[in-house]
């Protein structure tokens, strides 16, 4: 499974680029709101010179229309944009326009997987299932996702990829790749608390005092030997 960042936030992107371990960005307009002063356009191409891989950018249009206005304008900005539409008519009727100009979309606000496959047959690139809003009225999110990997899994038609969002912990991660997704995308927090575990900094400290230890016995002599 692929993991992407779900913010709009420069540095975030610039700090977990470096790990190596980023294969796109997803933005919304939320995330976006929060980054104060930033231009939407240059936002998202400094994101795509950070990142080799879909960036996510979505529509604020309610119709079909200005939807598909806006995602040409989006997909011109750099060809890793993904056009980013909410699961309604309007967000399919764009999907199926924009896919024959060659533009890709990302359908976005799924939440059951009926919204998933329509989205799929208009022709998405990907779905994004937000597991973390489901588990909030207390639904099973990964349930979701599950259900949609069978369907798509079922029909050697859809190539749609599954992308598992509204992630809140690490837990949701594993769960998501258990059970189908094809990607999960992930707020930096996320992303940091799954890399960090206390055996590691305990197993690290242990080693490091050893180590220091055997060097604070050892003759300038030994020592010198030891470092040829
Ligand atoms: C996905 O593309 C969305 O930006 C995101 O995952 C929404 O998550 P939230 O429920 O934390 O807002």
């Amino acid at each position: 499974m692929k993991i992407y960042l779900d913010t709009a936030n420069l540095n975030e992107i610039r700090e977990a680029a470096r790990w190596g371990i980023l294969s796109g960005v997803t933005t919304n307009p939320s995330l976006l709101a929060k980054e104060e002063g930033a231009d939407f356009q240059d936002t998202i191409r400094t994101i795509a010179g950070l990142v080799d891989g879909p960036i996510s950018a979505e529509a604020v249009s309610e119709d079909a229309d200005g939807m598909v206005r806006e995602g040409r304008e989006f997909a011109a900005w750099h060809p890793n944009v993904i056009v980013k539409v909410p699961c309604t008519a309007a967000g399919l009727e764009a999907v199926a326009r924009l896919k024959e100009d060659g533009i890709r979309c990302n359908v976005t606000l799924i939440f059951n997987a009926n919204q998933a496959l329509m989205a799929a047959l208009a022709g998405a690139f990907v779905v994004s299932p937000f597991i973390g809003r489901l588990d909030d009225i207390s639904q099973d999110g990964t349930d979701l996702i599950r259900e949609i990997a069978a369907i798509f899994e079922q029909d050697h038609d859809i190539e749609t990829q599954i992308l598992a969002a509204s992630i809140r912990h690490p837990r949701h991660v594993i769960e998501s790749a258990l059970a189908g997704a094809h990607i999960a995308t992930c707020p930096l927090r996320v992303l940091k608390q799954g890399l960090t575990h206390p055996l590691t900094d305990r197993g690290i400290e242990r080693f490091l005092s050893d180590w220091r230890a055997r060097e604070a016995t050892r003759t300038p002599a030994a020592a010198g030997a030891g470092s040829e």
